[in-house]
Formats: structure tokens, C-alpha cells, sequence
């Protein structure tokens, strides 16, 4: 089975739920009767409740940025798979470079969150990344394979990885297509090494723009995107969805 390509939109820490609702608008548009791609929107937690105001037929779909591994309990400031589908959402990005770096979620904590809240049914996106001076050292392959480790014993269903250089993410300094190239297949071999399992779709992100996104999305093991700043106008993404089309 030919999975389409999917297009991530991580709206981050921007846009109020009605600026939110708008711009879901106009993609809702821009992606209606799309044949190779799919696009997912993370807005943040105060925005997701516009993924309940989407109609039956609506081909976007609705994610959250962050989520814990517990149901319920006393966990101040986080938010639980339960609470997210009451509001629509069905996946969420876990570990993304902000939360590891900014927030000093450790990889311990980030394995959780992904195994929890994947066993309690929301599909998780995966992220992991080196950072400028790891690669430097030729470190990225080590800190790619301790970032999964955790996810190697038990892989959770439908996970999809997101491969995003930290020192890529919102600089405007994309990785090169060898790069890219190296360390899907790095993940895509390992991850069958390790489980004996088919790789799970593996999603570049950093610094994508219409501009660059062509020869990043046609690389072979490359499934996708995880888009930030571009993802935030119409336009933009408009203009990768068209590319992604063309891509087949
Ligand atoms: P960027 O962000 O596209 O603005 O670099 C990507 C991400 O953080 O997921």
C-alpha cells in the first residue's frame, strides 16, 4: 500500500483560536480532493477546539503539540489523550526540539509520553534531531538511535518519526539532501534492525519552504513534512501542497 505523503502543520505558539479557525479555513479549501498528500494541523491546545467545528467531510486532520501518558491524575499544565479527542484531535507530536531544549524534557520522559499516549489510541509523531555541535563531533547516528531506543521494545502502532535537525528548526538553514538522505536511512535501517518491523513513515522537518521543498520531498525515504513557520500562511502552504501533488 502507497501511503500519501503527509504535510504537518505545528502552528506552535501562534495564532488565537480565531486566527486559528481562519487559516483551517482556507487550507480546508486548499486540500479537498488532494490524490497523494494529507494535511494535518497541530494548533495549540487553546486553537484545537476548531478541530470539532470541522465538517463531516473535512480532509484536514487535527493534532496537538504535546500530550502525557496518563488518562487523568495530578499532572498540573498537561493535557491527556482522553481530553484531546473529546476536542477532535487525533494525533500529537511528541518530543519535538522545543520541548527536549527549551523545556528540558528528557528522553526518558519523551519515550513515555509516546508509549502512553499511543496505547490510549492517538497516533504520535515522533521527534528526534541532533544538534549543531553533536553533528559536529559525527554524532549525529548515536543521538538519533538513543532519542528511538525507547521505542525499539515495543513500538507503538501507527508511530511516525520526524527526523528535524535542531539547528535547522526555524533558522532558515535547511539540511542538505545527503544529509536528509543519510539519516532517514540511518532511522529506516535501524528501525528494522531493531524490531524486524517495516520502517514507519519518517518526516523531514526544519526550515521547509515552498522554495526547498520539491527536492526534499521527491528523496526516497523522505515521507513528508513537519512544517513550522511556513505552515502559518495560507499561501505557503498552499504552494507545498501543490508541490506535493505534482510530486504524485
Ligand atoms: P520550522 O519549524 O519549519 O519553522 O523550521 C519546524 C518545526 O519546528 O517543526
Amino acid at each position: 500500500m502507497t501511503r500519501k505523503r503527509l504535510l504537518v502543520a505545528n502552528w506552535k505558539m501562534n495564532l488565537t483560536r480565531d486566527a486559528a479557525s481562519s487559516l483551517a479555513g482556507e487550507l480546508r479549501g486548499a486540500a479537498s480532493g488532494l490524490r497523494s498528500s494529507e494535511i494535518w494541523i497541530a494548533p495549540s491546545f487553546g486553537a484545537l477546539s476548531i478541530a470539532g467545528e470541522e465538517p463531516p467531510s473535512s480532509p484536514l486532520k487535527f493534532g496537538a503539540q504535546n500530550v502525557h501518558w496518563a488518562e487523568s491524575g495530578a499532572f498540573t499544565g498537561e493535557v491527556s489523550v482522553p481530553m484531546l479527542r473529546e476536542l477532535g484531535a487525533s494525533f500529537a507530536i511528541v518530543g519535538h526540539s522545543e520541548r527536549r531544549h527549551v523545556f528540558g524534557e528528557s528522553d526518558d520522559l519523551v519515550i513515555k509520553r509516546a508509549l502512553g499516549a499511543s496505547k490510549l489510541g492517538i497516533d504520535v509523531i515522533f521527534c528526534i534531531g541532533e544538534r549543531l555541535e553533536e553533528r559536529n563531533l559525527g554524532r549525529t547516528h548515536e543521538v538519533l538511535e538513543r532519542q528511538l531506543e525507547g521505542l525499539f521494545g515495543e513500538p507503538p502502532k501507527g508511530v511516525i518519526i520526524a527526523y528535524e535537525p535542531v539547528w535547522a528548526i526555524g533558522t532558515g538553514k535547511v539540511a542538505s539532501e545527503s544529509e536528509i538522505s543519510d539519516a532517514h536511512s540511518f532511522v529506516a535501517d535501524l528501525w528494522t534492525r531493531r524490531t524486524g518491523a517495516e520502517p514507519p513513515q519518517i518526516l523531514y522537518g526544519g526550515s521547509v519552504t515552498p522554495e526547498n521543498f520539491a527536492s526534499i520531498a521527491a528523496l526516497p525515504k523522505v515521507s513528508g513534512g513537519l512544517i513550522g513557520g511556513a505552515s502559518l500562511k495560507a499561501s505557503s502552504m498552499q504552494a507545498l501542497i501543490e508541490i506535493s501533488e505534482k510530486l504524485g
